[in-house]
């Protein structure tokens, strides 16, 4: 008894010392606590401008397959910011490094004076999928020196460009300004950004010429480019498509290819329309390039030039006013796996060299003026008619109208001796009976009508398909209109 009893404080003593090192471990793992106050507060202050709404982010699922949820909801005054949804922190020094607010239904105008701005450890903002009902891009966020990646798409922006953007760090590598109602001219002044590699003007009011730029290392790590849906006009400017050092030859050059991704586990992905469909992307991208410039006015002949984009996956010029003959340095774009030049002026012969595309897996030359018969072999044997389809003169596989083996279109029958004759005598049968019977049915409804007022079952047929018809073009109407 006596010895437990001189023991005690020893225990004592000892307990003390335990409980003492232990809140003294835990009192130093809360001084590590990532956030710093100041951040919280102002990313709570930003926020603070939004009321939260469903509808400000409808678009979000179907656009990028991710569903919208309020993400600033978890942003408790008091709390670690680094743990609240769409933040992510630098693990050393606890700075706010991604402010991921996508699709997080924030409705409201966006504000221009908050301190957000100043916040110089940003490195990715994302806003993409919410609406801030036509608010101007604010020129101060120019002010965040960091910036690699800036998603403002889909979000009701309008106005123009600040061209304050050119300010952004000499990191910035990602600007998609997509799908909003920006109405402006081809921002030039981003070619002294010297690590962009993804711009997208997007489904936006974009108009006027694309001239020429001047400096030659102008855009060169650019590998998408997509400026489609907007009203760009006029001819293709050739020195800036050979100033695109990326798109002529992407091994040239080691630092871009550490394109995305980098060091961090960050997954960085865009979607892209990508044979028609929208595909997101995710780090593919450090092989991929494409030039989506359809559904512009863009005008005149294809220029040569853009047989030096070698390193191209993806070439839309659909929609435009192309002129002239389809270039025989496409040939060169080896790596190129979808070609879309539907849907515009263009005449002549399909050049033969393009069988040499032996990548290419979509082509679409429908809606031009181009003739002869159409380059036979390699992928041009994949190929559907849908491909070639209002192309009058056009002749050859898969199209009916064949081509003899010369590469000549066959005349069409000038005679009608022999076979041609017996075939000509039974399509006059099969004219005549169809003729017959049309007739035939004539009276019957006719018949019909003058007996019974209408034929009821012939209408109810009729006005069902109408009407189910009228449901379907109104639903795909809705569609489009979302989409743009
Ligand atoms: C929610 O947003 C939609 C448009 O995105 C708007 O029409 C509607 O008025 C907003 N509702 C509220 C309560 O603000
Ligand atoms: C901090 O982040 C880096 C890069 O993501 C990672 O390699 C490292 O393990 C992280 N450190 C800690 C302590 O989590
Ligand atoms: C920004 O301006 C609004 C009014 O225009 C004001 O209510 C708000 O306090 C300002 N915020 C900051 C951070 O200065
Ligand atoms: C641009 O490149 C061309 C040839 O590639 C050269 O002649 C010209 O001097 C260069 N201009 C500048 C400003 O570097
Ligand atoms: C921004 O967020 C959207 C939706 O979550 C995503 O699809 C897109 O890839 C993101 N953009 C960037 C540049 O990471
Ligand atoms: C080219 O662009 C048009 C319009 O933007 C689009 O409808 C078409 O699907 C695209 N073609 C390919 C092959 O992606
Ligand atoms: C298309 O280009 C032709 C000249 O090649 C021009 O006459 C015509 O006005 C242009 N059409 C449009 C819609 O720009
Ligand atoms: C294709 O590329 C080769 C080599 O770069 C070049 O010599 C040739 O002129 C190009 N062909 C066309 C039609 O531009
Ligand atoms: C080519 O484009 C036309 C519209 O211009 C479209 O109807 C057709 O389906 C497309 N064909 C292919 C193979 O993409
Ligand atoms: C296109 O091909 C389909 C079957 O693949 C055929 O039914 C159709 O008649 C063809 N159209 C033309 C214009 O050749």
């Amino acid at each position: 008894m006596g010895f437990s009893l001189k023991l005690c404080p020893l225990v004592f003593l000892l307990s003390f010392f335990l409980a003492f090192s232990f809140s003294l471990s835990f009192s130093s793992s809360s001084a590590t606590q990532l956030c710093s106050h100041e951040h919280a507060t102002v990313l709570l202050q930003f926020i603070s401008a939004f009321s939260i709404n469903k509808s400000a982010s409808s678009e979000c699922e179907y656009f990028s397959g991710v569903k919208s949820y309020s993400k600033t909801l978890s942003w408790k005054e008091g709390t670690d910011c680094c743990f609240w949804n769409g933040i992510t922190c630098d693990n050393v020094t606890g700075n706010v490094i991604d402010l991921d607010l996508s699709c997080s239904n924030l409705y409201g105008s966006f504000p221009s004076n908050s301190s957000l701005f100043l916040t110089k450890s940003l490195q990715r903002l994302n806003l993409s999928f919410n609406d801030f009902k036509l608010s101007k891009i604010p020129r101060e966020i120019g002010q965040f020196v960091s910036l690699k990646h800036l998603d403002l798409s889909y979000s009701e922006f309008s106005g123009q460009v600040p061209n304050e953007i050119s300010h952004l760090s000499n990191m910035l590598e990602v600007l998609d300004i997509g799908n909003n109602n920006i109405k402006d001219t081809f921002p030039y002044w981003l070619e002294s950004l010297p690590k962009l590699q993804v711009l997208i003007l997007r489904s936006n009011k974009f108009q006027g010429f694309v001239r020429d730029t001047k400096a030659n290392s102008s855009f060169s790590k650019l590998r998408v480019l997509d400026l489609s849906n907007n009203d760009f006009f006029g001819p293709l400017p050739v020195h800036f498509i050979e100033n695109l050092k990326a798109m002529v030859n992407p091994l040239e050059d080691d630092n871009s290819a550490q394109y995305m991704g980098g060091s961090f586990s960050y997954e960085y992905s865009i979607v892209v329309i990508l044979k028609g469909l929208s595909i997101e992307l995710e780090k593919v991208l450090t092989v991929f390039t494409s030039f989506d410039l359809s559904k512009n006015k863009f005008a005149r002949e294809i220029p040569k030039v853009i047989g030096k984009l070698s390193s191209l996956k993806g070439l839309n010029l659909s929609y435009n006013n192309f002129s002239g003959q389809i270039p025989h340095s496409l040939q060169n774009l080896t790596n190129l796996e979808w070609l879309d030049l539907s849907s515009n002026e263009l005449v002549g012969e399909i050049p033969q060299e393009l069988v040499s595309l032996t990548s290419l897996s979509v082509l679409n030359l429908s809606n031009n003026q181009l003739v002869g018969c159409i380059p036979q072999g390699n992928q041009f044997n994949t190929f559907g008619n849908s491909s070639y389809e209002g192309n009058l003169r056009l002749y050859g596989f898969p199209l009916t109208k064949s081509c003899d083996g010369n590469g000549l279109p066959q005349q069409p029958p000038s005679s009608f001796h022999g076979k041609d004759h017996e075939l000509w005598e039974f399509g006059w049968r099969v004219v005549l009976l169809g003729y017959g019977c049309g007739f035939v049915f004539g009276l019957l409804i006719g018949y019909l009508t003058f007996h019974n007022g209408e034929p009821k079952w012939f209408v109810t047929l009729f006005n069902g398909q109408q009407n189910q018809r009228a449901r379907n073009v109104r639903k795909a109407r809705t569609r489009a209109q979302r989409r743009n």
